[in-house]
Formats: structure tokens, C-alpha cells, sequence
């Protein structure tokens, strides 16, 4: 499908930002802008420098898969036709670009919806193990009607690797040798458990490139094999992202959304002290998108070294809401609490249905002014009033508008908030491409289950002073 770049392209207004808005006490000064410029220009030409290099792999996606998507597409065509209940296996970045793809993407009750309706399998992603959801999952899926996408970037990760093992097991009891053709994995082509096990079983396998980390990964094949059997248009996806990259490609910082979103978000951290971003959508399909942001934000710039190691502890922590529904539990601490966040309002210009309110309260003018009026006129006009009132409040937020949501305009959104990390990575000095801190946790879990190579970890977590029971209750 086309898209008109001009009626498609979604804005970032920045106003609420300002000084000239919120006054010079909670307010970003032009001078604060003058006095990031030149960092701001270094982290431009560094992410330059660097794409497609490294694990900034990622922004090659855009443009240069095209065997790649040619094979999903045909791919996702045959599962299309043959399977009833298409399943991701996979924990993080293997798994929340899925959900935010499907969730923007397709009908807010896609499962529930007929057969004919729905014209594609039924969709869940197994992000946890928890075992109550692995049980729920086994009660309203068929095995032998279902294809499991195991999604793992180190092919090593507890978490995907005891779904896969549960599944297969459920798999080769029910169906034998034919179990291998209900598994489609998508991993490194040279490192981790998964690749040796696709090969030894005959897995058909999509490739994560070597440069492309599980947070930055929704446009390889992570993102676009599920998308694709959900009948999403991909290549409208990777035409949005490919065309807010061309905007990223400008050394302007007042014409390039990712590069001043950076900017002003790297003064509210180091100058305001804003620890904390806040994601609002108002809109139920970008809802995940605000977790799939939190993943992203969070992994990539806290960290404890700067790139030149010297100790440092900077990073936001991400705050996940939704309009309206947020308005009546968070919002109250947005306004009057303290400052000490940034709120990123996400809104459209069009939903993509609407209703109309009906009349039938004549005699109570306090409920009749709403008769008449629109759903997204309502939802709009809440949005506007909240961004009205933590303005008032001096509270720093700005706006992203999509024009409507689809894959285009999605394919951008991912874009500028994947090359605002980037960049605002840059601007703090640190590697926002790794994730020690993630690794750590991994590696605790594989000593303590026994894994081999990890007795050292084992007698380092053993060796941690004990509980003490007077502080237990
Ligand atoms: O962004 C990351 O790298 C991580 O959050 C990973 O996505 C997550 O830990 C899952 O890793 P893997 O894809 O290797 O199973």
C-alpha cells in the first residue's frame, strides 16, 4: 500500500517544553537549547558515523531487507493458510515490538472476533513463565493447529528456552515427527542454543542480524515474521520508518523530531532533574507501545560507565499511562506532585472509527451536554484538557501526533523513538547498546538452576550476606 508522506507524517510540538510556555523556572531556555548544540551536533554525527556498524545495525533495516521480507511474506502466507493459533515465544526485546505491532495495528479484539472476520490465526505472545500462563495458553490452543515462533536473539535465554522446551515436548508427543513443522525460530545465524537446535531439528529459521539488539529489533525479522501473519503491511511499516529516517538524516536539530526530542530530554535530565518519562498515549492501540518505549528508554541509557569508563549513574525511568483512563489515577500526581518527570502525550488526528453519543438524558443538562458530540471528540478534548492542566502546573510534557494509526505512521513512531535513544545515548556518553545490567540477572538464574559455567556465580551468590528474619514480618 501507498502512503502520502506529506498527509502521513506525524508531528512533535514541543511547546509545553519551553520556557516561553512554562515560565524560566520549569521551562528549557533557548540558551539551554544554544548551550546543547554542539553536543547535540556531535551525537548527530556520531550516530552517523556508526549506523550500520556495530550494534547499530538497526538502522539498515529500513531499506535493505528485501529477500528478507520477500521470504516472510511468503512465510506468513502459508501460516496464514494452515494454522489456526500463531504463538511467539520470547521475553523482551523478542517480544514487545510484536505486541506493539499487533496491538496498534489490529482490531482491539482481534482474538475474539470471527473466524471469517479475523482472516488470520488467533495471536498470543508468551512474554513470562509464569506457569498459570503457560497452563491459561495450553487451554485455548490447539497444539496440532498451532505455529510457535521462538524468538531469541542470544538463543540462550532461560525464559524462551523453557517455553520452547515445554512446547516441544507438548509438540513431539502429540504429533511426532511433524512437530518440527509447528516451530519457526528466529535467532542468531551464529551464535546461541537455538541456531544448533533449528539445525539438528529442520526448524525453518529467520536470521537476527549481528547488529541489531533485542530492543532495536522489531523491524528484523522479530518484529515483521508476526506481523506479517497478522496480515499487517510491512512494508508499509519499514516505508514509515525509512522515511522518519530520512527526516533524521538532516544536522538541524530544529528540523530533525528525534534529534530535538534528544536534545530536550537530555536537558530535563541533566539541567531539571527529570528522572522520570512518562509515556501517554490516548489512543488503546499505541497502549503497548508505551512498554515497548520502556524497554527501550530504560535498557539503552541507564547505565553506571560512561563510554571513556569513567562511573556515572543516568537514565530516565519510564512511566507507562494511557488517556484517559490514567487521568483518573496517575494524573492528579502528574499535576501537583513533583517535578521531577517529563510527559510525553501520544495522540491522533483520526481514530480509526468512531461513535457517536446518543441523546436520552434531555432532563439532566450536567449529562445531556455530552449527547451529540463524538467518542474521539471526547477523548481528544480530554487529552487537550490534561496537557492544559500539567502545563498549568509547570510540569514539563510534549506532543506526538499520528495523523491516523496504520503502518506507516507506526513504522515512524518506532523510528524516532529508537533514534531519540541513539542519539540522547550520545549526549549522555554511554553505550546505550548494551545491557549489563540485564546480563547479570541472566547469568544469577542460569547458577543458581545449576548451569554449567556458572559455579563461580553460584558461590558469589551464596556467599551474599543472608536474610535477617527481624526484618521480615
Ligand atoms: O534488549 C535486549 O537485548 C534484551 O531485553 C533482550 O531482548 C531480552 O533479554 C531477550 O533476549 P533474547 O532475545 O536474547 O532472548
Amino acid at each position: 500500500m501507498r502512503y502520502s508522506r506529506k498527509e502521513m507524517k506525524i508531528r512533535v510540538d514541543y511547546n509545553n517544553m519551553m520556557s516561553a510556555v512554562l515560565g524560566r523556572a520549569h521551562g528549557i531556555t533557548a540558551t539551554d537549547l544554544e548551550n546543547v548544540a554542539e553536543r547535540a551536533d556531535r551525537a548527530f554525527n556520531a550516530v552517523v558515523a556508526k549506523s550500520g556498524i556495530g550494534m547499530m545495525g538497526w538502522t539498515k533495516l529500513a531499506a535493505g531487507q528485501d529477500d528478507v521480507v520477500e521470504d516472510i511474506i511468503a512465510t506468513a502466507k502459508q501460516v496464514r493458510r494452515d494454522c489456526e493459533y500463531f504463538v511467539v515465544l520470547g521475553i523482551g526485546g523478542s517480544a514487545l515490538g510484536p505486541i506493539a505491532a499487533f496491538r496498534a495495528i489490529k482490531h482491539l479484539h482481534y482474538n475474539d472476533l470471527k473466524k471469517s472476520k479475523r482472516r488470520g490465526p488467533k495471536f498470543y505472545v508468551e512474554d513470562n513463565v509464569d506457569p498459570e500462563r503457560m497452563a491459561a495458553l495450553l487451554d485455548v490452543i490447539e497444539p496440532e493447529k498451532t505455529i510457535f515462533n521462538v524468538i531469541t536473539k542470544s538463543g540462550s535465554t532461560s525464559e524462551t528456552m523453557t517455553q520452547y522446551l515445554v512446547i516441544n515436548d507438548i509438540l513431539k508427543k502429540v504429533l511426532g515427527d511433524k512437530a518440527k513443522d509447528h516451530i519457526i525460530t528466529t535467532t542468531s545465524r551464529t551464535k546461541g542454543n537455538l541456531i544448533k537446535l533449528s539445525q539438528k531439528e529442520g526448524y525453518k529459521t529467520f536470521y537476527i542480524p549481528d547488529g541489531v539488539g533485542g530492543r532495536f529489533s522489531e523491524l528484523c525479522p522479530v518484529g515483521l515474521l508476526p506481523a506479517a501473519v497478522l496480515g499487517i503491511d510491512i512494508r508499509g511499516l519499514l516505508a514509515g520508518a525509512k522515511f522518519m529516517q530520512e527526516l533524521c538524516d538532516n544536522p538541524n536539530m530544529k528540523r530533525n523530531p528525534a534529534l530535538m526530542s534528544a536534545a530536550l530530554m537530555y536537558i530535563a535530565m541533566t539541567k531539571y532533574g527529570k528522572n522520570i518519562s512518562v509515556m501517554m498515549p490516548y489512543a488503546d492501540s499505541l497502549q503497548y507501545i508505551a512498554d515497548w518505549y520502556a524497554q527501550l528508554w530504560a535498557e539503552s541509557l541507564g547505565k553506571n560507565k560512561t563510554l571513556d569508563g569513567k562511573a556515572c549513574n543516568v537514565g530516565q525511568t519510564p512511566v507507562k499511562a494511557l488517556g484517559v483512563t490514567d487521568q483518573h489515577s496517575q494524573v492528579q500526581l502528574y499535576t501537583e506532585g513533583p517535578f521531577d518527570k517529563v510527559i510525553t502525550f501520544i495522540g491522533v488526528d483520526s481514530y480509526r472509527t468512531d461513535v457517536t453519543i446518543p441523546g436520552g438524558c434531555e432532563e439532566i443538562p450536567d449529562v445531556n451536554f455530552l449527547s451529540g458530540h463524538t467518542m474521539s471528540e471526547l477523548i481528544k478534548a480530554e487529552q487537550k484538557a490534561t496537557e492544559y492542566a500539567v502545563t498549568k502546573a509547570g510540569k514539563m510534557n510534549y506532543t506526538i501526533t499520528l495523523p491516523v494509526v496504520n503502518e506507516f505512521t507506526l513504522g515512524q513512531l518506532l523510528m524516532l523513538f529508537m533514534m531519540e535513544t541513539a542519539y540522547c545515548g550520545e549526549m549522555l556518553n554511554i553505550d546505550a547498546f548494551n545491557q549489563p545490567g540485564v546480563e547479570e540477572g541472566k547469568n544469577a538464574t542460569y547458577a543458581l538452576l545449576g548451569r554449567g559455567g556458572y559455579e563461580e556465580k553460584k558461590q558469589e551468590l551464596d556467599s551474599a550476606p543472608a536474610k535477617q528474619s527481624k526484618y521480615i514480618i
